[in-house]
């Protein structure tokens, strides 16, 4: 190179002007090095963590797949789940590691010293933090052994009853108001409200007026909007969060007054007739040897967890029962003739827990649509510490590890012809599926499994068997029926649009 040209081109003097713009410059520069830097960082530690496992090479710079979190779809989650046993993904620098299959499943659900349940962001700001389910460890487990005390037979054959009487409340509700307008409507929230108004009574009696029932039914909608994986992190007014915590504190004026007015109850001697008695009754229980001083915001805390955690799950779950039955009338047929013979044709007698002992079909027919359309797909865990979940592959402290249920459930080693619902396949023994219960994952594993599950499947059951008997009913077909919306749990796209009729008494009755 001709050094002399190079030395006269650096002697032109520099003009004055653009002083102030060089400045500006060099922080543009500067500051255009410096996010470089973060992204590159960013990308660095993304494939640092990831190692071998499969998943995108590079992460989409900040936000990564936040776009697809917003908007989830079963074929994206499906892509995501097939592409390895353990895979990697990462939402705004969050780190998560998807696993698929049974066995990986199974571990991050079974490993209470590596990994923990972590619930939404909002979860915190709506249940408050010092809510039960936030509880790990030795704490959780005794928590847990109080609690189960509410879910014994003795406890469900209280609940059945209430259920029961609330279903068939609703169902006149749901032929009268079919006799006015005979078109299919979606089922999405008449099948909600049945269930948050079951299981208010069943957890609260009649320690709560009418008014306040109506009134929690109506607000959750806006704690099951607040629930989305991905939600503004601040409770400003208007957003999705702060409207959840307004409907919590809706909600908790009246439970706080429903245990306050149970241990009054149960003071003055009256048998137990929802949850909350059923739960003081324990407390003075002499042989009772656990902790007795429940306050009634502890109380209000745990039934409102019960509600948070029951109401999306039971929903889908019986809206897809619904679906299933319409769309399977040789099933349905099967379901109809065990009630009207374990019921001897008596369409108005209640049903009890012996009886549902005595309905293999039905019980059967439960467990296989859950199977089919689990309602929940996966549950967040976070990693306490480096947890090493293969022989080559830890994942790092603090990242996400998603146990997902899908691929346990259509496993077609374990459920022949898995997408087809059969309910038979629980009814022969030495079935596959009866063979193998640990993939029979739709109520989770380990010490945070469902502590909701008889009572879940018994109203399924119940409020299905009932309907069997009093209604007929016919699916209105869409292009979007077979589709699966994500709203926390699983949802058929079109809302499962049904038309109820009353159904002919059987002959002998
Ligand atoms: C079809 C209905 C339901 C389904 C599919 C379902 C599913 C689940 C799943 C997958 C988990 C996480 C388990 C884990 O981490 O291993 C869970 C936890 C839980 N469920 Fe359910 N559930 C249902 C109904 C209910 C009901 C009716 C209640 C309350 C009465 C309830 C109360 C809970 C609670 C409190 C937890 C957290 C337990 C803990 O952390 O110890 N669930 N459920």
């Amino acid at each position: 190179m001709p050094t002399s040209h190079f030395s006269s081109f650096v002697d032109i003097p520099v003009p004055s002007l653009p002083f102030l713009f060089s400045q500006r410059a060099t922080w543009l520069y500067t500051t255009a090095a410096l996010v470089g830097a973060l992204l590159v960082l960013e990308q660095s530690i993304y494939r640092y963590k990831k190692k071998h496992l499969p998943g995108a090479a590079w992460t989409i710079p900040i936000i990564g797949k936040f776009a697809d979190s917003m908007k989830p779809t079963m074929e994206n989650y499906m892509a995501q789940w097939n592409s390895g046993e353990l895979s990697a993904v990462s939402v705004f620098n969050i780190f998560i590691v998807m696993a698929s299959s049974n066995h990986y499943s199974r571990k991050i659900l079974n490993t209470p010293t590596h990994a923990e349940p972590c619930l939404v962001n909002s979860a915190k700001h709506i249940l408050m933090p010092d809510n039960w389910v936030f509880l790990t460890g030795k704490e959780h487990i005794e928590y847990r052994r109080i609690l189960n005390t509410l879910f014994t037979k003795k406890a469900l054959s209280i609940y059945i009853g209430v259920q029961d009487a609330i279903t068939r409340k609703h169902f006149r509700q749901w032929l009268a108001d079919a006799a006015k307008d005979p078109s299919p409507k979606p089922i999405m929230m008449t099948a909600r409200n049945l269930n948050m108004d079951a299981s208010v009574r069943v957890f609260c009696g009649n320690h709560i007026p009418e008014s306040g029932v109506v009134e929690i039914s109506e607000k959750y909608w806006d704690i099951t909007q607040a629930l989305q994986l991905v939600n503004f992190p601040f409770a400003f007014p208007g957003t999705n969060v702060y409207k959840a915590i307004q409907a919590r504190k809706a909600a908790f004026k009246w439970l706080e007054m429903a245990a306050a007015k149970a241990k009054i109850a149960i003071a003055s001697g009256a048998q137990p007739h929802c949850m909350l008695d059923e739960w003081v009754q324990v407390l003075q229980d002499p042989t009772y040897k656990g902790r007795k001083d429940f306050s009634d915001r502890e109380m209000a805390m745990v039934v409102f967890s019960f509600l948070f955690a029951s109401q999306d799950a039971m929903s889908s779950g019986l809206i897809y029962g619904f679906q299933h039955l319409s769309d399977h009338p040789e099933i349905l047929a099967k379901i109809r003739e065990e009630q009207y013979r374990v019921r001897g044709n008596d369409i108005n007698k209640p049903i009890t827990l012996e009886m549902l002992e005595s309905m293999p079909y039905l019980k059967a027919f439960v467990k296989e649509s859950l199977r089919v359309k689990p309602p929940v797909t996966m549950v967040p865990y976070r990693a306490t510490k480096p947890f090493p979940l293969s022989d080559n592959y830890t994942a790092p402290a603090g990242s996400m590890v998603i146990p997902s249920f899908y691929n346990s459930l259509h496993d077609p080693e374990v459920f022949p012809d898995h997408d087809s619902l059969t309910p038979e396949r629980w009814l022969d023994p030495n079935s596959p599926a009866n063979a193998n219960p640990k993939n029979y994952l739709v109520f989770g594993s380990g010490p945070h499994r469902c502590i909701g599950i008889e009572y879940a499947t018994m109203n399924m059951a119940l409020v299905l068997a009932t309907a069997s008997i009093l209604m007929d009913w016919e699916h209105h077909q869409t292009a979007e029926s077979d589709k699966v919306e994500i709203i926390a749990t699983l949802f058929p796209k079109d809302g499962c649009q049904l038309k109820f009729t009353p159904r002919p008494r059987p002959q002998s009755a």
